[in-house]
């Protein structure tokens, strides 16, 4: 029977790992998948995550099941987290289900709006993480892009996209990136979120945010500010969160399904069918990741330390970026590459052609998804001429 079996499409991310790897080049330079890295090439265990970690050990005294929807603590601070303090005023119309990481939550919220709108479309930005697309082609649902990145300008086409998404209504579910858009590094503004946010309570689609990057951008709070305008503004939206990045839990897999319902008489009901659909995909998410962060959030020493260390982070990516576009400035004796500076999170697209992107990678060992998605994280400060000079080479 398994003579038949197609074979699956690689992801283009996951492989990048696995090629990087296998390079033996010891000045190789890995700025594929989207994991942070310190200035010594590290990811280290959070020191929060740790101390978290080493308490729960010590209390823990069972491994029993825990709830379908998982740990309370965790989904409350979650949307705390998201949406702000008091959980911005909506906790009466709030619900929420525990996922392995931010791909969990974001099939969990494809299985709940599917079991209530079996006809529903999705849409997407283009370009966007390349796991949209593909989940949504595996659940065989109708699923199109609406415009997002101007190649131009390597900025936001906002535009084109309203004019998209104003032509959208009831059925109609949009995924837009909370902050630090994936793969373009190229956000929104303020006022833009407030003019999406305008279509859609206009309009009647649904909002559905993949929030993976909260922290890395500006800060906890200013990251959330459009998300949170939103959730004031729409009766109904849904979040996907993931505490990969800004906890670097990557593997232990920490996400959470949020839903915001129209009233309260709502929540019962939703919750219910995160509880089955939690069941069917993967009966329990799993408990220990999500507890750390429980722990993290619910301490004032652990969260400020938590806090502290995403700061560093943070503000880590944010030289690299400032140095990175320095570097291109001077290389390339242009300010093609000025965009840098201001995109935000981990990632930026270059906007060099997938020729480039191979050349650099056989010749210069640097390692980027083939559409130019850079991880800026991944870069040291004192190899930032060399990767502008491996730009420049490559280009020819
Ligand atoms: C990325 O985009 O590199 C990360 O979100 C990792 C992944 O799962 O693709």
């Amino acid at each position: 029977m398994f003579n038949t079996l197609p074979e699956p499409k690689p992801d283009a991310i996951i492989a990048l790992i696995q090629a990087h790897a296998e390079d033996p080049r010891a000045d190789k330079i890995d700025l594929g998948v989207g994991v942070y890295k310190d200035g010594e090439g590290r990811t280290p265990v959070m020191r929060s995550v740790k101390e978290a970690e080493r308490r729960l050990l010590e209390r823990q005294d069972t491994k029993t099941y825990t709830k379908l929807t998982g740990n309370p603590d965790f989904v409350e601070g979650m949307q705390t987290l998201v949406l702000g303090a008091d959980r911005g005023g909506l906790a009466a119309r709030l619900t929420g289900a525990q996922a392995p990481g931010g791909t969990g939550a974001l099939r969990v919220l494809f299985d709940l709006t599917l079991r209530a709108n079996p006809q529903a479309r999705f849409w997407y930005s283009a370009p966007s993480w390349p796991n949209h697309a593909a989940m949504l082609a595996n659940l065989d649902v109708p699923a199109d892009t609406y415009p997002y990145f101007d190649a131009e300008t390597r900025g936001v086409d906002f535009d084109a996209m309203i004019a998209k998404l104003d032509g959208l209504g009831a059925g109609d579910v949009v995924i837009l990136h909370g902050c630090c858009h994936n793969p373009t590094g190229a956000n929104l503004t303020q006022e833009q979120w407030e003019r999406v946010t305008e279509s859609a309570v206009s309009k009647g689609w649904m909002p559905l945010v993949d929030f993976a990057y909260q922290g890395l951008g500006d800060g906890l709070e200013e990251d959330a500010e459009g998300v949170r305008h939103m959730a004031s503004r729409m009766s109904r939206m849904m979040i996907a969160t993931s505490c990969s990045k800004n906890f670097g839990l990557y593997r232990d897999r920490a996400g959470c399904a949020i839903v915001l319902c129209e009233g309260a008489g709502e929540v019962p009901n939703v919750t219910a069918t995160l509880a089955s659909v939690n069941r069917l995909l993967y009966s329990f998410a799993p408990d220990h990741p999500a507890s750390v962060v429980a722990e993290i959030l619910n301490d004032a020493e652990l969260r400020a330390d938590w806090e502290a260390e995403l700061g560093e982070m943070r503000a880590r990516i944010n030289e690299l970026r400032t140095g990175l576009a320095e570097a291109l400035r001077q290389e390339t004796n242009s300010d093609e590459f000025d965009f840098v500076a201001e995109h935000r999170g981990m990632f930026s697209r270059l906007g060099v052609s997938e020729e480039v992107v191979k050349a650099m990678r056989a010749d210069a060992g640097i390692y980027m998804v083939n559409d130019s998605r850079m991880n800026i994280a991944g870069l040291k400060a004192d190899r930032l001429r060399d990767f502008a000079r491996a730009v420049v080479a490559a280009r020819g």
